[in-house]
């Protein structure tokens, strides 16, 4: 098709426009390869950077290198103090309280007064596959996704507050996606039916992206033609509230109470009564849940105070021996592991979105960047040549007036999937497969089943009586090759959210693996390759 001179004009007057525009900001070498564009290239470019405000980004870049830079020389470690005692609630000391904590969640939830928020905007670099990490099969005997999962909790949930108070209620999920991920996730959704739950209450909104910028500011080119872009981080969560009216929209659902959480977990309580509980009860505007760190080079990030306010230190920005300190018992000082599990209560995110959220500083990663140099040759660097800049989902803990922190058992709550397979690798799709299994393996012990082998000899658990009184199996009994595997048993969360209402079919009966218990019944597959 032939383009009309008044389509040239302005297309010619736009694009003197741009470059202006990036003059002024300092960043015209976006453009030096301009003229070598297709047409098509040119338009897809200009649409890319027509709404970029390269003001703002310059000035987010000096402030980000500012900070990053007074943070090393600080030292954040030094002003580091552990969380005190009394903000605590623990589901093995103080076991006593679950039940009402538990009581409180459900009957918020029953009230329509809870949702869950799903961080799902990263780009699962090191996981390494092309769709988003919530599609991901860590094949599970059902083969089902981190999304599925989620959703059946979701709905098994929205049963248990149901029949405790005989009424109807729902939990919406909101789901914060970026420009990578927000269309194949909303087609997975869409053609997986909403893994049963209704559409309208499936709210998908989407991050910002930055791009990423070489030491002096200048934005990098990853093609002749297009910028490297990234989404903002998690923290770019508070800048989509407000500009996509999610808030909004919560208030108008009625919400008091969020449950904000990451993609990767496959043991998440997503909504958690027993947390939802204790935030409110504790009339907490901000919590989070957190299991015991063990490991100093663990990669998470720690709740802590700094300079007297609440706030995390990432992985990557605590010291090592800061990270080794132990207390008098043994245990690692700053033991509180993040595993990215956050409360809020509506007003305070309010508060959040209107007032705090410009506060908050870019934290920057260096990186290796690939990059088109002024030859236009495509440069693949071995060594970091710029900085993404990412805003933290828990960066706003300083400005909670009442802050909680629960924490519980990570064989129960956390296993996140962060790496593709590798031999004697962590937190990868064997790792969160065997810490499901795991679980549902103790949820039938618990619930007076056991397991057989081939023979039917029964198989000896290895209990260990955990701190709640209940039996937790340390080691798994199925051993081949010297290997542990876990006793292959897979509940599904339409049957069981938490261990519960397993007893009628479990109670006294003894089971062959590969065990699976969904809501068609129990199945045990003698002959397994899985
Ligand atoms: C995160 C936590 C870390 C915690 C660990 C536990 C943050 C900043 N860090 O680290 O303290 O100990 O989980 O597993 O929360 N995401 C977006 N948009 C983005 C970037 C990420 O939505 O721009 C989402 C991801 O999809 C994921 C979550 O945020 O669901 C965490 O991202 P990831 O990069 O995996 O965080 P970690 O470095 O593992």
């Amino acid at each position: 098709m032939t383009r009309s001179s008044s389509e040239d004009l302005t297309e010619t007057m736009d694009t003197k426009k741009l470059a202006e525009r990036l003059t002024e900001a300092g960043q015209s070498h976006i453009l030096q390869f301009w003229d070598q564009l297709s047409p098509e290239e040119q338009a897809e470019m200009s649409l890319d950077v027509e709404n970029m405000n390269f003001i703002e980004i310059n000035n987010f870049f000096q402030n980000a290198m500012k900070t990053s830079g007074q943070i090393s020389q600080e030292k954040v470690d030094n002003r580091m103090e552990p969380v005190p005692r009394e903000v605590l609630g623990s589901v093995t000391r103080d076991h006593e309280c679950l039940k009402e904590w538990e009581k409180e969640g459900l009957h918020c939830i029953s009230e329509n007064k809870v949702a869950v928020l799903l961080l799902a905007g990263g780009q699962g670099t090191r996981l390494g596959v092309p769709y988003p990490k919530g599609m991901y099969d860590v094949s599970l005997p059902s083969h089902k996704t981190l999304f599925q999962i989620q959703a059946e909790r979701i709905r098994r949930l929205q049963q248990l507050a149901e029949k405790q108070h005989a009424r109807k209620c729902c939990i919406p999920w909101y789901i914060m996606t970026s420009g990578r991920t927000m269309n194949m996730t909303k087609e997975f959704f869409s053609r997986n039916k909403y893994f049963g739950l209704k559409e309208e209450n499936v709210i998908f909104f989407q991050q910002g992206m930055l791009p990423a910028m070489d030491f002096n500011g200048k934005i990098i080119l990853e093609d002749k033609g297009k910028l490297a872009m990234a989404p903002d981080g998690n923290g770019g969560l508070y800048r989509a509230l407000g500009t996509q009216k999610i808030v909004e929209d919560m208030e108008k659902r009625g919400i008091s109470y969020i449950h904000v959480y990451c993609v990767d977990n496959i043991l998440v309580k997503v909504a958690d009564p027993a947390f939802i509980g204790f935030c409110s009860l504790k009339g907490a505007d901000c919590g989070a849940k957190v299991v015991e760190k063990t490991n100093p080079t663990e990669a998470v990030g720690v709740v802590c105070k700094v300079d007297g306010r609440y706030q995390v230190v990432e992985y990557s920005e605590i010291t090592l021996p800061t990270a080794e300190k132990r207390s008098p018992d043994g245990r690692l000082m700053f033991n509180t592991g993040n595993i990215a599990n956050h409360f809020f209560a509506l007003p305070f995110l309010k508060e959040i979105v209107r007032t705090h959220e410009p506060q908050l500083q870019h934290h920057v990663a260096q990186k290796k960047i690939p990059y088109v140099n002024p030859q236009g040759q495509l440069i693949k660097p071995d060594k970091p040549n710029g900085i993404k800049m990412e805003k933290f989902v828990f960066d706003i803990f300083q400005f909670a007036k009442t802050f909680v922190v629960y924490e519980v058992l990570r064989e129960d709550e956390f296993s996140p999937l962060k790496n593709a397979d590798s031999q004697d690798g962590k937190d990868n799709p064997t790792t969160a497969r065997h810490a499901l299994m795991s679980l549902h393996h103790r949820w039938i012990l618990n619930a007076g089943g056991h397991f057989v082998d081939e023979n039917g000899t029964r198989i000896p658990a290895i209990p260990r009586h955990g701190p709640a009184g209940t039996v937790t199996p340390e080691v798994s009994p199925n051993l081949k090759d010297g290997t542990d595997l876990p006793i292959k048993c897979e509940i599904s969360p339409l049957v069981s959210y938490g261990g519960e209402g397993l007893e009628h079919l479990a109670n006294g009966r003894a089971f062959q693996p590969t065990l699976t218990i969904d809501e068609n019944g129990v199945h045990e597959l003698v002959k397994n390759g899985l």
